[in-house]
């Protein structure tokens, strides 16, 4: 299979271009990367991966942010905000809390748009610019929509955004609004806007931005670049599990990716990689139920419900990706009901990292799988933080503490602090 970890690295076919080329998932059938604008492949309608002929080691980095990682990459440089960069935090009291040997928070929230959408998008946009298309589009539960807006008006395109609606967190429909997208609001949920705007995309209407897109994966492929480079340099070693929220499955795809290229280059030794583990929110968890069940594919739910918004998402699209992702590094699945994923939300606020309630389930299913033994104490431990804590102000209010009106008057201040 051609996913697998260990996978010899492939060498370039006669349509690649300048050492990058698209390839199928399912048949290996492959395509020249922008001579034509394709999504999936036109044999088997699989999945598609961007492959290139000289995978990349360590040394071949230089600079900051995602660019920095020009050399994995089909680009030299993008539509930049800048974004990447994002810091890895320590958390001490919530580390002995969970009572693991090590945790570090990668803070994706902290990207210029608040989300790691911003990575993929430096990337997809450009490659967009590339093919000469016109108006970009995605569906979305919030976040992509927003670095898309921002990404679009940056590179001077127009861009349409579909939102399920009423269920899209308020800060992202604002960014959205601000930089210019147009947005249309579908009486559905996300699965139904992606139907709905991969139909506009075969019809040659729109160009197409969600993680379908191959070369969005690209750019978010930097996540795991950075926490490898970052872990070691800070503890010599590399971590021993990467936790993080699921919902397209777009990040396990890309992260998997990320140590498949750097295994097949040599610069990272396959006992080094990190067990992937996804966590999904308990009324909205495909993927834990194909791991669980050991199914190589998606049953589609169609009514998907959590406080996490972001994820709120029934048919994981890059399932095909992530699945293997997850079992060829020693991983595991986790749902968490939508009390926990507060708890933990609050629990990182009380560690000065603010994060939106998606974010949160990454710790929220750490401390599940911590409480079955199936983490170890002894395990050094990243969970990734995927948006900021502005982007649902609602959810915000709704897990913190009150705002206590006071009378205009230093006394009666002191009065009411005393109580
Ligand atoms: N966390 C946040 C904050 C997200 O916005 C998303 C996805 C995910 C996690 C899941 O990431 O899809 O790579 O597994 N948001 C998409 C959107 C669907 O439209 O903003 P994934």
């Amino acid at each position: 299979m051609s996913l697998d970890l260990t996978a010899a690295p492939p060498s370039a076919p006669a349509t690649a271009d300048d050492g990058v080329w698209l390839a199928c998932i399912e048949c290996g059938e492959t395509f020249a990367p922008f001579s034509a604008i394709r999504y999936t492949c036109d044999h088997c309608d699989g999945l598609l991966e961007v492959r290139y002929a000289d995978p990349p080691t360590f040394e071949d980095f230089e600079g900051r942010g995602v660019w920095r990682y020009a050399a994995a990459l089909p680009f030299e440089e993008g539509v930049s905000l800048p974004e990447g960069d994002t810091p890895l935090h320590h958390v001490p009291r919530l580390e002995a809390d969970v009572g693991v040997d090590r945790l570090r928070i990668k803070h994706e929230g902290m990207n210029p748009t608040g989300s790691f959408k911003d990575r993929g998008m430096t990337v997809g946009v450009r490659v967009a610019k590339e093919l000469g298309v016109g108006r970009l589009a995605c569906a979305s539960t919030g976040n992509t929509s927003a670095a898309l807006a921002a990404y679009g008006a940056r590179g001077g395109m127009g861009t349409l955004v579909l939102l399920p609606a009423g269920k899209v967190a308020a800060g992202k429909i604002a960014q959205a609004a601000l930089h210019d997208a147009r947005i249309l609001e579908v009486d559905g949920n996300f699965d139904d806007c992606l139907d709905i705007v991969q139909d506009l995309a075969a019809r040659g209407e729109v160009y197409l931005l969600n993680s379908l897109n191959p070369f969005r994966l690209e750019g978010q492929k930097t996540i795991g670049l950075e926490i490898l480079e970052e872990f070691r340099q800070d503890h010599g070693t590399y971590p021993d599990r990467i936790v993080l929220p699921v919902g397209n499955a777009g990040n396990t795809s890309a992260l998997y990716k990320c140590f498949r290229e750097l295994v097949q280059s040599g610069a990272l030794d396959p006992e080094d990689v990190p067990k992937l583990t996804g966590v999904q929110a308990e009324g909205a968890a495909p993927m834990v139920e194909a791991i669980e069940e050991g199914n190589d594919e998606i049953r589609r739910w169609p009514d998907v419900e959590t406080i996490a918004t972001a994820i709120r998402i029934g048919n994981p699209v890059n399932a095909p990706k992530a699945l293997p992702g997850i079992r060829e590094t020693g991983g595991t699945a986790v749902a968490v009901p939508d009390e926990e994923i507060t708890d933990a939300q609050r629990a990182l606020a009380a560690e000065g990292v603010g994060v939106e309630p998606a974010s949160a389930t990454s710790i929220a299913g750490l401390r599940r799988l911590r409480d079955r033994g199936v983490v170890d104490d002894d395990e050094q431990v990243v969970c990734l933080t995927t948006g900021h804590l502005l982007k649902d102000p609602d959810a915000a209010f709704a897990a913190g503490n009150d705002p206590e009106p006071v009378p205009n008057d230093t006394e009666a201040v002191l009065a009411h602090i005393a109580e």
